[in-house]
């Protein structure tokens, strides 16, 4: 009997898709089966491929060779991305990708400075959580494996830690103004923070972001204590057990330490699962769910040593924000624009740390410590003739409040067009009356609102851009940047895929040939992203 051989399985992956060799292989395969084709296929488009394996960039990663850098991606796809690459490589795909510099670090000066020895701490990704700190974890295992040792021309140097510039060094400025930025009955709950930098001499652009220090809230603190049956007064360090659970520790996701600990002190069944917890596993379905309160509630009656237990927590985290004020106009201040993150697990109300801290814990007239994180890739641009195009729905609004503010204190000629979409137009729009003067004086050539709770069809930002596409192009055919800010997920990813849309249909491109047009954008920072 005679065997035919498979023909080879063509190619349906556009020559510049993200994989190796091997990924590219395995997926032509999977497109192949899926589509029961095996001869006389055209590639798939970056759109196609981008639908089929969510998640993958649309355009080519700017970072060449770290096609991983792409915050919507999750965990497991950055990792495959990485997979055989050098553990540095495999290193930066553990964190968030947001370059958000929350860490001290963008992603990829964190992983070389964790290679090569100059960084202990694994839990500093804020937005990657504690799953990247796993992730780096058991990856950091590796560095001790023979051939692994760092080389000398890897190591990062130290961080300049200017005063005000820098989490290891900040300043501390007091809060000026609070105000809520929705109407009453709106679903959410959005504050313009006003903070009084005259105490500082701290400077910063427009584009840059602030970083703020949080008080966890003293009912949870209260409420950890009483599970923990210690007095409140236990000295730790030279401060108490109440003190260093106000400002020193996290109280959000329990970590894998404290289970470890727990383990210790129980027996039995619940040793066995508090073991489990410590490995990341989810023995019984409520991993996600259980922060430091949390834990100690589902192992009642575990007394630890206070300062063994805080040793099990990790610190609490610095968070960023946007700057929505130009300073040109706000001298002396800086502005934000936070949405405070509340929700509710198990009949508890759970609180953001830091935005319910500027939402509510801290009063008008007390100190908060910050630090200016300065932008990487988000500025206006140089020429102030160029138009700019600022998309940014709920809280993305931010930088361009202030790009706003900055092109009418430099009567910068180049038209703006702002897209900010929301919920609902009577409840959620925020600084309506600003946008709306500088929309009559002429200073927002164009604003374009996407409400997505108005009416049955929800209107998004991407909509929005689509039915405008002719004018968005003949925008960027005049040299315009373009400018992104808001959720890394979802919308920033789907505005990307309107922009590509756009390109291809007024541009008049296929698909492949606009993708590359906004990679090319990007390259020239052009296209400029702020997500978180
Ligand atoms: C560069 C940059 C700029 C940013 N700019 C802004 C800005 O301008 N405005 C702004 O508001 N934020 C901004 N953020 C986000 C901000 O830094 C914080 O991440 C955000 O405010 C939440 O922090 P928190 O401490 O209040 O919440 P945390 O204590 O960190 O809690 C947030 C966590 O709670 C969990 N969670 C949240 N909602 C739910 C839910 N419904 N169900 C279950 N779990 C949930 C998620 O795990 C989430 O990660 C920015 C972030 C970056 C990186
Ligand atoms: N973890 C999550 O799932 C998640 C999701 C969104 C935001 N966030 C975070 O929540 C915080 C604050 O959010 P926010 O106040 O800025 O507002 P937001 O919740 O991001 O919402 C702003 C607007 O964007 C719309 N929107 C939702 N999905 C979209 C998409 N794919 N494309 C375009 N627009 C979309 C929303 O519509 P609808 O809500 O009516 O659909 C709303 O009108 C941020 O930190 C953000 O990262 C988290």
């Amino acid at each position: 009997m005679s065997i035919t051989p498979r023909p080879p399985i063509p190619s349906f992956l556009p020559e510049n898709a993200p994989f190796s060799p091997e990924q590219r292989a395995w997926l032509n395969g999977l497109f192949a089966g899926l589509y029961g084709l095996t001869e006389g296929v055209t590639p798939l488009s970056a759109q196609e491929v981008a639908q089929l394996v969510p998640g993958v960039a649309l355009t080519p990663a700017i970072e060449d060779g770290a096609p991983w850098h792409d915050p919507a991606l999750p965990l497991a796809d950055r990792m495959k991305l990485a997979e055989g690459k050098p553990l540095p490589q495999r290193m930066m795909a553990a964190m968030a990708q947001q370059d958000c510099g929350q860490c001290g670090y963008n992603c990829k000066d964190y992983s070389a400075a964790i290679f090569a020895k100059k960084e202990e701490r694994l839990n500093l990704c804020v937005p990657g959580g504690k799953d990247t700190a796993r992730k780096l974890k058991e990856l950091y295992s590796e560095l001790d494996t023979p051939g692994a040792a760092p080389q000398a021309e890897k190591i990062v140097p130290a961080q300049p830690a200017r005063l005000g510039y820098s989490r290891d060094n900040p300043v501390v400025a007091t809060l000026a103004q609070r105000r809520r930025l929705n109407r009453d009955g709106s679903q959410k709950e959005t504050w313009h923070i006003e903070l009084d930098l005259e105490a500082t001499e701290l400077a910063y652009e427009v584009g840059d972001s602030l970083g703020i220090y949080p008080i966890n809230d003293p009912g949870l603190v209260d409420a950890v204590i009483g599970a923990l049956g210690a007095p409140p007064d236990f000295p730790i360090g030279g401060r108490t057990l109440r003190e260093t659970l106000k400002d020193g520790v996290s109280l959000s996701p329990a970590p894998d330490m404290l289970f470890q600990l727990i383990s210790y002190l129980t027996g039995g069944e619940r040793r066995k699962v508090a073991k489990a917890l410590a490995a990341g596993q989810d023995p019984e379905g409520d991993a996600a769910t259980l922060d430091v309160l949390a834990a100690l509630q589902k192992f009642a009656g575990i007394r630890p040593d206070p300062e063994a237990f805080i040793e099990a927590l990790d610190p609490l985290q610095p968070r960023v924000y946007s700057i929505s004020s130009s300073p040109k106009s706000n001298a002396g201040r800086v502005s934000l624009t936070v949405d405070a993150v509340r929700y509710e697990v198990n009949e508890r109300v759970r609180l953001g740390v830091a935005s319910t801290f500027l939402a509510g814990r801290i009063a008008l007239g007390q100190k908060v410590r910050v630090y200016v994180q300065k932008a990487q890739h988000f500025a206006l641009p140089a020429d102030p003739n160029k138009p700019v195009i600022m998309i940014g729905p709920g809280t993305g609004i931010a930088p361009f409040r202030a790009f706003l503010q900055e092109r009418l204190a430099t009567n910068a000629p180049g038209p703006n067009w702002l897209y900010f979409g929301h919920q609902r137009s009577d409840y959620d729009f925020f600084y309506e009356e600003e946008l709306k003067a500088m929309r009559k004086s002429g200073h927002l050539s164009r604003l374009t609102l996407a409400w997505s709770r108005d009416g049955d069809e929800k209107i998004y930002v991407q909509g929005r851009m689509r039915d405008e596409g002719r004018d968005l192009w003949a925008w960027l055919e005049r040299g315009a940047h373009i400018y992104v800010c808001g959720d890394a997920l979802r919308m920033a990813k789907d505005v990307e895929r309107a922009l590509i849309d756009v390109v291809s249909e007024h541009g008049k491109r296929s698909p492949e040939d606009a993708a590359r047009f906004v990679a090319e954008l990007k390259k020239n920072d052009r296209y400029q992203v702020d997500v978180y």
